[in-house]
C-alpha cells in the first residue's frame, strides 16, 4: 500500500523540477543526518538500493558530499524517469543508474550501501548486502515508525538493535536510520 503510494507520488513529481526541489526538503534533513552517521565523503563509493523514478536519496548524497553514487532499481519502468530526474539535477556525471534486483547485486566495490525502506524483500536484501560488502563497508538501513511497520517489510526490532549507531527522524515516516558495519555485525544465521 505505502510503496504503491510512494510510486504514485513519484510519478506526479517527475513532471516538475520545482516540485522535485520542494519535495526534496522532506529528505534533506534525513540525508544530512545519514551522511553524518556514516561519515560519507567525496572519497566514498555509494550505492543506493531502490531509487524509484525520483532518486532523491542518491542525488542528495551525491550533491552534498561529492561522492560517486550508483542507484539501482529492479523496475525497468522507472528507469527513464529516474534518468531524466538525474539529468535535471545536473548529476549525470556523479550518479549512475542500473536496472538490477538488490537481491542478486554484489556490492563489494562500494564503501557505503543505502537501502530504501520500500525495498523488498527487506530482510533478504539486507542479508545479501551484508554478505557481499567488503570489510569496513557501511550499511545504512531506514527503520519505519512502529505504526507503519505493517505497511513495510520491517525487520524484527532485535535486528535493528544490532546497529552500530542510529540517528532519529522525528518529523518523518522513518523512525530512524541505522548504521551497520560489516565487521561489527553478527551475520544473520551465521
Ligand atoms: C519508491 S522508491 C523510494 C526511494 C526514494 N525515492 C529515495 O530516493 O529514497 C523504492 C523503489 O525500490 C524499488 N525496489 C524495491 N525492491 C527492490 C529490490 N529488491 N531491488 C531493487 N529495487 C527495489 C522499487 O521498484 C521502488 O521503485
Amino acid at each position: 500500500m505505502i510503496p504503491y503510494c510512494t510510486r504514485t507520488c513519484e510519478k506526479l513529481l517527475c513532471k516538475s523540477g520545482i516540485c522535485q526541489r520542494v519535495a526534496s526538503l522532506y529528505y534533506d534533513h534525513v540525508i544530512e543526518k545519514e551522511i553524518a552517521l556514516a561519515n560519507i565523503t567525496s572519497e566514498d563509493k555509494v550505492v543506493c538500493i531502490g531509487g524509484g523514478s525520483t532518486p532523491f536519496t542518491a542525488c542528495l548524497i551525491a550533491e552534498k558530499t561529492g561522492a560517486q553514487v550508483t542507484v539501482i532499481d529492479y523496475d525497468k519502468c522507472v528507469m527513464e524517469k529516474a534518468r531524466n530526474f538525474i539529468l535535471k539535477w545536473n548529476l549525470d556525471t556523479k550518479v549512475t543508474l542500473e536496472c538490477v534486483d538488490g537481491l542478486v547485486y554484489n556490492v563489494s566495490k562500494y564503501t557505503v550501501v543505502h537501502v530504501a525502506m520500500q525495498v523488498t524483500p527487506q530482510r533478504a536484501v539486507y542479508q545479501r548486502m551484508l554478505h557481499s560488502m567488503s570489510v569496513g563497508g557501511r550499511l545504512i538501513l531506514r527503520r519505519p515508525r512502529v505504526f507503519l511497520s505493517p505497511f513495510y517489510e520491517a525487520l524484527p526490532v532485535a535486528e535493528y538493535e544490532k546497529a552500530y549507531e542510529n540517528v532519529w527522524h522525528p518529523f518523518s515516516m522513518m523512525k530512524g536510520s541505522c548504521l551497520f558495519l560489516k565487521n561489527e555485525v553478527r551475520l544473520i544465521g551465521a
